[in-house]
């Protein structure tokens, strides 16, 4: 089974990943991995820091010559700030007039929440670990589950559809999605420049105020046969499983499956996508096709064979240039919230993130379902699949 975790804190030494269960053979291409960490660094509204980091993955095991080989692989990637932070948070004693204290906590954030849980006198260590940083390491092992999928002929994309009030008014096509992952200038990956352009003065807009905005993010997986995840247990829908490691991002805190909040208020003649086939002879391999999604792709805890669609709602981000009341922790005095340097806005970056988390819950329901110690055993037993649908 496909498992993974991740280590580290925003300004340590280093984010880790390890990934395991993935099976051996699967090519790891070291560029597509440092690629998809630039994409997640990328996006108009990004803090300062993003320009301190150029996140490159280091590989310690599980990939040799060119290939997984069935072991755990370990993950590394460096964090350059910690040249400036190694005496404020040294893993030894160190001086205590070094340390940095989150000395009051900041609205939207774990702070408060963290600080009471752990005993902690203030919030540096729970801002250290909540913070967005870990998604670095979610991204490479995103990129690993999506290494894993390309062999199998599944894709996995994001767009940006809201920016606050700016919103995306059309579907965009898998086409557009995937050209979006070519680009080198994201700026804040819409697939209609009219929109994009609204939305980046959305941005600017929060910027002159110095408040901060959210939006909303939609991950496709373009490739999927129908049959992943089950009715049979509520544990086992894809649904479900999806929507749980899409609303673990920071500042997630909503998902949606295909147009699932607007088919709430709607009528079900307007919302459930009728079945057709697609027959020899159409020029169309056969299969059962749909003329629309509005399922995003899953029905009844199961992929269904059209593009599976994932939305990820964003709060604003919540760390404010006019900071928000709080308290001191020591004192108890009325204050401003602790500031630490911040974005104002994260999107496509989130959806970034968004697609590792789906990409590495797909992959793991993957091989689920096909197993196979080595990627030709999976491919064979996943050829083996669609070829049996193919004839249903
Ligand atoms: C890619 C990404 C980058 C983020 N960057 C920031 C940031 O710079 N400042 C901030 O206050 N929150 C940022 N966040 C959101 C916070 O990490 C998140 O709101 C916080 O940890 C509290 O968790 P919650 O919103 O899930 O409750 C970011 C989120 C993501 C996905």
């Amino acid at each position: 089974m496909i498992r993974f975790s991740t280590a580290g804190e925003s300004h340590g030494e280093a984010l880790m990943a390890l990934v395991s269960g993935l099976p051996a053979g699967v090519p790891i291409d070291l560029e597509f991995v440092n690629r998809e960490l630039w994409r997640r660094q990328q996006g108009y509204g990004r803090g300062d820091r993003m320009k301190i980091e150029t996140d490159k993955a280091h590989i310690l095991s599980g990939v040799r010559q060119g290939k997984t080989i069935g072991t755990p692989i370990a993950l590394e990637i460096a964090n350059h700030d910690w040249e400036n932070w190694s005496a404020k948070l040294p893993v030894e004693a160190g001086d205590p007039a070094l340390h940095q204290a989150v000395a009051s906590p900041r609205p939207g954030h774990a702070d408060l929440a963290g600080a009471l849980k752990f005993n902690f006198p203030e919030a540096r260590f729970v801002l250290e670990r909540s913070s967005a940083r870990e998604t670095t390491a979610r991204v490479a092992a995103g990129a690993l589950a999506k290494l894993l999928l390309r062999s199998l002929g599944i894709e996995v994309g994001s767009h940006v559809i809201r920016v606050g009030h700016v919103a995306l008014e059309r579907n965009a096509t898998w086409e557009e999605i995937a050209a979006l992952d070519a680009r080198n200038d994201v700026l804040l990956g819409c697939v209609d420049q009219a929109t994009e352009d609204r939305m980046k003065e959305e941005v600017e807009q929060v910027s002159r105020t110095k408040d901060t905005v959210g939006g909303v993010f939609e991950v496709v997986v373009h490739g999927v046969p129908a049959g992943l995840g089950s009715y049979a247990n509520w544990d086992e829908r894809l649904d479900g499983q999806l929507a749980q490691a899409v609303m673990s991002v920071q500042a997630v805190k909503a998902v949606e499956i295909g147009h699932g909040v607007a088919a709430a208020a709607s009528f079900g003649s307007e919302v459930h996508d009728p079945i057709q086939y697609a027959a020899e002879g159409t020029g169309q391999p056969t299969r059962f096709t749909r003329p629309s999604n509005n399922a995003g792709g899953i029905e009844g805890g199961v992929s269904n064979g059209e593009d599976i669609v994932v939305r990820g709602y964003l709060k604003p981000i919540s760390t404010l240039r006019q900071p928000l009341e709080s308290v001191r922790f020591d004192t108890r005095e009325k204050t401003s919230a602790s500031y630490e340097r911040s974005d104002i806005c994260v999107l496509p970056a989130a959806g970034v993130v968004g697609e590792a988390m789906v990409a590495l819950t797909i992959a793991r329901m993957t091989q689920e379902k096909f197993g196979g110690d080595s990627l030709v055993e999976l491919q064979r037993n996943f050829a083996g699949y669609i070829e049996q649908i193919g004839k249903f």
